[in-house]
């Protein structure tokens, strides 16, 4: 259900710089008059400019500078995905925010952003370095009606989503790194973590965590990353408002995670593979105690990676770490 607010502010700024009268917006939203006035109060409150003019009605000067849920939700155009939705300044981690959602019951397609996290992780018990307001840090609570060990499919989808709004939004042709890694320009831009509850065959949620670096400059950049990190300001020249990243990317996960349940990996396969990073290379595996050279073959129906050993013979890896040997990096 969309709220009060959020509706108004979509009809605000859906009339652009026209002015909507204050009977019009009463009748749309079926409150009084005097309602309408004092949520554009509290829309000033939380940053909006808000022009009034009698006889003329309400109009947005401009928008608030600050990330919030409306602002988010304003232009987000999801069925059921961030429909709820939590927005903080400052976080531990937007992940532990949203277990605990989930475990309080929170609905399918919750999400949680934060404009900064002093404790983000990664995966492998990782740090994640997630400076204020330059990028985009959030977590989503999904209750899928499919067998815990199909999860890690999640990851997939959710890094196709990512590359397409990549392309849509900002016209750059990222890839995906299996199994969690977006690379633009051969080094990484965005990390998901996906994290589960589940008893044995039955998945109670899971969150999917993304991270991508929007708008760090070089100095925001880790010295001990520099060579491998990126962001998407450094690569294009651009600042993105996160805002316009965020609804993007909540409705192509919307539509691949439909198309998913409906139909199965298959839906995704195809368009995780278009955006597949260094397929047929030579790489390092790291499993839990083994290292070896291989070579990238695909990945099979079930999402598992597929790779060549040394001794010709395929091999199907369900978790593990890839590397590029040194000096093909770049
Ligand atoms: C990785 O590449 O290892 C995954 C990085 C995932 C980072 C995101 S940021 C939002 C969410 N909260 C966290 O603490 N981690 C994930």
């Amino acid at each position: 259900m969309e709220s009060t607010r959020k509706k108004l502010i979509t009809l605000l700024a859906d009339a652009k710089d026209s002015f909507i009268s204050g009977q019009r917006l009463s009748d749309e939203l079926s409150i009084s008059r005097a309602a309408i006035w004092k949520h554009m109060k509290a829309l000033e409150q939380e940053g909006y400019e808000i022009e009034a003019v009698s006889r003329k009605g309400y109009r947005i000067v401009s928008f608030p500078e600050e990330m919030s849920v409306n602002t988010i939700q304003w232009d987000l155009r999801t069925v059921w995905l961030g429909q709820k939705m939590y927005y903080r300044n400052q976080v531990d981690s937007t992940q532990s925010i949203a277990h605990q959602l989930a475990r309080d019951g929170a609905v399918h397609g919750t999400v949680v952003v934060a404009d900064e996290q002093v404790k983000g992780r990664g995966r492998l018990h990782r740090p994640w370095h997630s400076q204020k307001g330059k990028g985009i840090w959030m977590s989503i609570i999904l209750r899928p009606n499919i067998e815990p060990q199909r999860a890690p499919q999640l990851t997939l989808a959710s890094a196709v989503a990512i590359t397409r709004m990549l392309k849509s939004v900002c016209h750059v042709d990222a890839k995906i790194k299996w199994p969690n890694d977006i690379f633009l320009h051969n080094r990484k831009l965005a990390g998901i973590l996906t994290e589960m509850q589940a008893e044995q065959d039955l998945i109670e949620y899971v969150i999917i965590g993304m991270g991508i670096n929007v708008n760090q400059n070089q100095t925001d950049i880790p010295d001990s990353l520099t060579e491998i990190a990126t962001s998407l300001k450094l690569e294009t020249g651009e600042t993105f408002k996160r805002e316009t990243l965020i609804q993007s990317i909540l409705k192509e996960l919307e539509v691949i995670y439909d198309q998913y349940i409906q139909q199965g990996f298959s839906a995704v396969k195809s368009h995780w593979e278009e955006a597949a990073y260094r397929m047929g290379e030579t790489i390092t595996v790291k499993t839990r105690n083994q290292k070896w050279d291989a070579l990238l073959v695909g990945i099979q129906d079930d999402g598992a990676l597929i790779v060549e050993d040394q001794t010709q013979n395929r091999r199907v890896l369900y978790s593990a770490e890839i590397d590029w040997k040194r000096g093909k990096e770049e």
